[in-house]
């Protein structure tokens, strides 16, 4: 369907942080009532076909209402329910998702949506990662921990009995939308656990912050709006600082290896872990795209 023929809704004010990964570059949108803005989903791309991936828990409140909001985006809007909890983030849930692609002829330009926490998020972007070797996706985090860290930094996965996260891709969404009313409903103790990562954070980031936190904890435990867009906000700032200070140490790093050290010499320690090694970070310390693999 052209642009032009959207019906566009009033923007809520809306806070944005881009992540500058060239060509994988992305917005973070932040705000309320982003999810019914049909301008958060115009410029997207593309396609006959969307997919919602939801959990029972998330696409009762929240589903019907996106799925209004990308009528006008999309000829076809689907849904696919997951079973709820870190138990479901396995293979037998993930090929719900490619079920529901393949039994409804989605081709390789339908566009994901996840919708939900950082399980729903992990498995929708890694579903996106896979099918059809990779069709774009959405990030739309439902709770706390979800809009401050894990629907950022492109790291996708399910677990396996023997580890957690093991099976997985790195893979960056098109967008992550991060809408504070939808934390109304959540649960105190998710609400806390989003609060304990900000917090773990905050000195981290800078010490002016974390005394704003300590001020502002009362209006964050009560879900206030304003309050969470800003710690929301000055945490994905900070990842998009971890981002730029990845590049910087990239140019240092290939200005030694020119001139004294050998490639090897220079590299950054491996890490134990392979979930968290990011490659659009780690390919550019070694001067080299993530493409280029
Ligand atoms: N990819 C990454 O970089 C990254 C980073 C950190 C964590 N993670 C992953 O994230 C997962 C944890 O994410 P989580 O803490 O968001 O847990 P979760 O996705 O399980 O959500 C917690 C609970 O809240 C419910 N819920 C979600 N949004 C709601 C809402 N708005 N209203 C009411 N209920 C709601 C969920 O259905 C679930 O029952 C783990 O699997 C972890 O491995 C990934």
């Amino acid at each position: 369907m052209p642009q032009e023929a959207i019906q566009v809704p009033a923007l809520a004010p809306a806070r944005q942080v881009r992540i500058e990964l060239a060509e994988r570059s992305y917005d973070i949108l932040i705000g309320v009532a982003l999810l019914d803005s049909a301008h958060c989903y115009v410029d997207l791309p593309r396609a006959s076909t969307a997919l919602i991936v939801s959990n029972t828990q998330v696409a009762p409140l929240y589903a019907a209402r996106l799925q209004a909001a990308l009528a006008s985006a999309y000829a076809k809007v689907l849904l696919v329910t997951l079973p709820d909890g870190e138990a479901h983030k396995d293979w037998p849930t993930l090929q719900l998702i490619f079920d529901a692609l393949l039994q409804n002829s989605c081709d390789r330009k339908t566009v994901l949506f996840a919708l939900g926490g950082g399980v729903v998020g992990d498995m929708a972007g890694f579903a996106a990662a896979s099918y059809m070797r990779g069709v774009p996706f959405v990030q739309i985090p439902t709770t706390l921990l979800a809009q401050v860290d894990s629907s950022v930094g492109g790291k996708t996965a399910i677990n396996h009995p023997l580890g957690k996260n093991m099976i997985g891709a790195f893979y960056q969404p098109q967008r992550v939308i991060c809408d504070l009313d939808l934390l109304k409903t959540l649960p105190a103790r998710e609400l806390s656990a989003g609060l304990a990562e900000i917090i773990k954070y905050g000195p981290i980031a800078d010490m002016d912050f974390f005394s704003w936190i300590e001020s502002h904890i009362d209006a964050l435990l009560g879900a206030d709006s304003s309050a969470l867009a800003h710690a929301v906000q000055r945490l994905q700032d900070f990842q998009r600082q971890l981002e730029f200070g990845a590049g910087t140490g990239a140019s240092a790093r290939r200005t030694f290896e020119q001139r004294r050290y050998v490639r090897g010499e220079c590299r950054p320690q491996q890490h134990d872990d392979p979930g968290d090694v990011n490659p659009d970070q780690q390919n550019r310390q070694r001067g080299k795209s993530a493409v280029d693999q």
